[in-house]
C-alpha cells in the first residue's frame, strides 16, 4: 500500500501536536512515510516540533520526521500539505477582537470586523503556500484550515481558481458530533443536508444512513439546550465561552425554528448580546493564550525535558479526525461525504452560482463534488447575499488596495451599525495591520 508524505504549515501550532497524534492513530486508514512541519516562527516551531520528535519515536519510529523554515525543503516530495496557520499569531488575532469592542462592536477571529482584518493578512500567506506547493510538488493537494476560511476561500477562487486546495472547517464537524451524542449515534452513521457560508449556515436535515430522520428531535432538544450535551467527549469547544456559545444556539434556532443554526451565527443574529458579554480587555484569543497555548507548549517543554514521551501528555485530537477522512477521500476516492466550502455552481440553487458556499460534497481524487440542496428561504439568503458580499468586497479591496471597498465590507457587515463605526475601526486596524496587510489608497 502506498505511503504518504505530508507537510503540517503551521507546525508551531497549538493544534499541530493533537493532529500529529491524530494521524498516528489512524496510520492503518492513511499510512505515513514521512512527516515534516514548516513555519515561518523557528522558535515557536522548535518547541513543539522537538517534542513530537521524541514521541513519534515511541508512537510511530518508522515514520520519517523534519521540520523546517525552509520552504523548498517543506514543499518538496509531499502528497498533501495540511494547513493551519495563523497570519500574526494570537498577538494578532487579541487586537482583531479588541479593537472593534474597543468601538462597542463584535470582536470575534473570524466574524464581523475581526475576521475582516484577519482575513487582509492571511490571504498574501495562502497564497504564497499554494505558489510553495505548486512549485515544489505540483500534485500534492492543500487541505485547509486556517482561517477565516470564508474569505480565504474566496481570494483562492479568484487569485488561484485551479490550485488544489480544500478549504474546510470543523465547527460543522464538531456540532455533528454533538448531535450525534444527542440521537445515540456516532457522526459515521449520520448524513446530512447543510447551507451556507464558512460560519454561516443552517442543517435542513441529520438523517441516519438507514433513512431515521432525526432532524424533529434535534430541533426540539436544541430549542431547549442548544447544543450542549451532557457526554461530550471532546477535545475542543469545551471552554466556558465555548459552552455559553453552544447554549446560545437555542435561541438562533428561534429566530428559524425549521432548520438547525451553525453557532456562529449568534455574532450576525445577536451581536448586542455579544458586545454586552464581552469583556473588551479579556477575549478568546487572551484565553486561548492562557489556556490551550500554556497546556500544550507545557507539555512540549516538559517532553523534552524529560527527553521522553509517556504517551498522554499530548492528546489525540479527535475534532481533527475528519482531516484523516479528507485526506483519506482523496488518496483512495472515497466518496465520502463532507462539508466543503466550494464555488456554489447551483448547489444552492436561488444563490450566486460563484460564492463560495459550505455544503455538503462528495470528496473524490478529483476534489469536491457539491450537493445539491435546492432553493432556500429569503430570510437565510438575505443574510448570506449581505456576508457574501462582504467577503467579496474584502477580496477585492486587498486585490485593488482600495480603502474604500475595504470601508464598504465593514459597513455592510451585519455586525456593524453604521458607516461612521466602520471608518473609526477601519482606520484602527490600518495602524494595528501596517506589517502585514497592503498600503491602502
Ligand atoms: C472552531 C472553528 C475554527 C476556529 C476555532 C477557534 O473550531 O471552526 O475555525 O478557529 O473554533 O477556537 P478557539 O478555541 O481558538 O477559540
Ligand atoms: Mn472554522
Amino acid at each position: 500500500m502506498k505511503k504518504f508524505s505530508i507537510v503540517i504549515a503551521g507546525g508551531g501550532s497549538t493544534y499541530t501536536p493533537g493532529i500529529v497524534m491524530m494521524l498516528m492513530d489512524n496510520l492503518e486508514r492513511f499510512p505515513i512515510r514521512s512527516l515534516k512541519l514548516y513555519d515561518i516562527d523557528e522558535k515557536r516551531q522548535e518547541i513543539i516540533a522537538k517534542a513530537v520528535e521524541i514521541a513519534l519515536k515511541k508512537a510511530a519510529p518508522d515514520v520519517k520526521f523534519s521540520y523546517t523554515t525552509d520552504p523548498k525543503e517543506a514543499f518538496t516530495d509531499v502528497d498533501f500539505c495540511m494547513a493551519h496557520i495563523r497570519s500574526g499569531g494570537y498577538p494578532m488575532r487579541e487586537l482583531d477582537e479588541k479593537i472593534p469592542l474597543r468601538h462597542g462592536v463584535v470582536g470575534q477571529e473570524t466574524c464581523g470586523p475581526g475576521g475582516i482584518a484577519y482575513g487582509m493578512r492571511s490571504i498574501p500567506d495562502i497564497m504564497q503556500l499554494i505558489d510553495y506547493m505548486e512549485a515544489y510538488s505540483p500534485h500534492c493537494w492543500m487541505l485547509n484550515y486556517s482561517n477565516p476560511a470564508a474569505i480565504v476561500a474566496e481570494a483562492c477562487r479568484v487569485l488561484r481558481p485551479h490550485a488544489k486546495i480544500i478549504n474546510i472547517c470543523d465547527m460543522p464537524v464538531g456540532t455533528l458530533r454533538r448531535m450525534s451524542y444527542i440521537v445515540g449515534k456516532t457522526p459515521k452513521e449520520l448524513d446530512v443536508c447543510y447551507y451556507g457560508l464558512n460560519h454561516f449556515g443552517w442543517w435542513t436535515s441529520v438523517k441516519g444512513k438507514d433513512g431515521t430522520d432525526y432532524t424533529k428531535q434535534l430541533i426540539d432538544y436544541v430549542s431547549k439546550n442548544g447544543y450542549l450535551t451532557q457526554q461530550a467527549i471532546e477535545t475542543q469547544h469545551m471552554d466556558e465561552s465555548w459552552q455559553a456559545t453552544h447554549k446560545k444556539a437555542a435561541d438562533l434556532l428561534a429566530v428559524t425554528p425549521d432548520c438547525l443554526p451553525n453557532t456562529y451565527l449568534k455574532y450576525y443574529l445577536y451581536p448586542d448580546y455579544v458586545t454586552e458579554h464581552s469583556n473588551p480587555d479579556y477575549t478568546r484569543a487572551n484565553e486561548v493564550m492562557d489556556g490551550r497555548e500554556k497546556k500544550v507548549f507545557g507539555a512540549a517543554r516538559s517532553i523534552i525535558e524529560a527527553g521522553r514521551f509517556e504517551g498522554t501528555e499530548f492528546e489525540v485530537d479527535n475534532h481533527a479526525a475528519f482531516i484523516a477522512d479528507l485526506a483519506r477521500a482523496i488518496a483512495y476516492n472515497t466518496q465520502e461525504r463532507m462539508l466543503c466550502i466550494v464555488e456554489n455552481k447551483g448547489a444552492i440553487s436561488n444563490f450566486d452560482a460563484h460564492a463560495m458556499v459550505e455544503v455538503p460534497c462528495l470528496v473524490g481524487s478529483d476534489g469536491p463534488k457539491p450537493l445539491c440542496q435546492g432553493e432556500i428561504p429569503t430570510f437565510q439568503l438575505g443574510l448570506m447575499q449581505q456576508q457574501a458580499a462582504v467577503e467579496r468586497l474584502v477580496v477585492e479591496a486587498y486585490c485593488e488596495h482600495s480603502y474604500q471597498k475595504l470601508w464598504q465590507a465593514l459597513t455592510l457587515s451585519k455586525t456593524v451599525p453604521s458607516a461612521k463605526k466602520a471608518r473609526e475601526i477601519l482606520d484602527d486596524f490600518i495602524k494595528a495591520n501596517q506589517d502585514y496587510w497592503p498600503k491602502l489608497d
